[in-house]
């Protein structure tokens, strides 16, 4: 099913394998019309299943990465890349090394870097010096974060160093041998780091998230829900599968 909500793009896609490739068409389509797009991506279990339908785009030779860039919106601080933990890790492991894309070419903010203000403050000059991202990826956390922008008084506005909260720790600590292991810090592309984006795809599965993504699209723009910043997007698409689009399919009475 595909709605429009006050100009944004809804796909609401049976299940989470749905939902991957759909998201993977749109990212895949957006570099076979330009090569060297700007990517920006997340990570998160959520998009896995959409790095493995790209993969396989890839292998198909449906796709090609040799121009392509990449600006991921977080890592942990401090954090070694080596650690299986990283969102360095991550990237290479579920997608980078499985594709095209030339190492140099990929960009995630340093878990290691001794000024961490100065190396997230050049981060952004990187990303506006290329002209900006061109296609960002979100997942969406339970409190509604977005990169780790979490619930806050005001908007972030570029990438810098920020608290974790406790549930985000403890919903992370899953990944952890153990909770006390979660870094309580992280480098997060800000708000306006991620809506000079020329288009945003947030991807949300299961029903844990039917809550948070009801209040992003139809609640009130606060700082309190990250998410609902993208209200403010002239081009954003949400892929959700059935769990996640339940509440606000019956809010909107579908
Ligand atoms: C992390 C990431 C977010 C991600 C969120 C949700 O905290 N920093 O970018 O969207 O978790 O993760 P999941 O997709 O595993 O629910």
């Amino acid at each position: 099913m595909k709605l429009n909500y006050r100009g944004m793009t809804i796909y609401v896609e049976k299940d989470y394998a749905a939902m991957s490739r759909a998201a993977a068409e749109l990212l895949v389509q957006t570099v076979k019309e330009n090569s060297a797009t700007v990517l920006g991506l997340a990570t998160g279990s959520t998009p896995i299943g959409m790095y493995q339908e790209v993969v396989k785009a890839y292998q198909r030779g449906e796709v090609d990465f040799a121009r392509t860039l990449s600006y991921n919106l977080d890592e942990y601080y401090p954090i070694n890349h080596d650690n299986d933990q990283s969102y360095h890790y991550f990237m290479r492991e579920n997608l980078f090394r499985h594709i095209n894309i030339l190492p140099e070419n990929t960009h995630v903010p340093s878990g290691e870097a001794k000024d961490v203000e100065r190396s997230a403050a050049e981060y952004d000059e990187k990303i506006y010096a290329i002209g900006g991202v061109d296609l960002q990826v979100l997942g969406i956390g339970n409190n509604g974060h977005i990169g780790f922008n979490e619930p806050a008084a005001i908007f972030a506005k570029g990438t810098g160093l920020v608290d974790l909260t406790e549930s985000t720790i403890s919903a992370n600590s899953r990944f952890f041998a153990s909770i006390d292991d979660v870094p309580k810090k992280a480098v997060s592309m800000g708000i306006a780091t991620i809506m000079q984006a020329k288009r945003i795809m947030l991807l949300a599965s299961g029903q844990g998230k039917a809550g948070i993504v009801a209040q992003t699209i139809l609640g009130e723009i606060t700082p309190q829900v990250p998410a609902s910043a993208l209200q403010l997007h002239r081009n954003v698409t949400f892929f959700l599968d059935e769990a996640a689009a339940a509440e606000l399919l019956a809010k909107l009475g579908k």
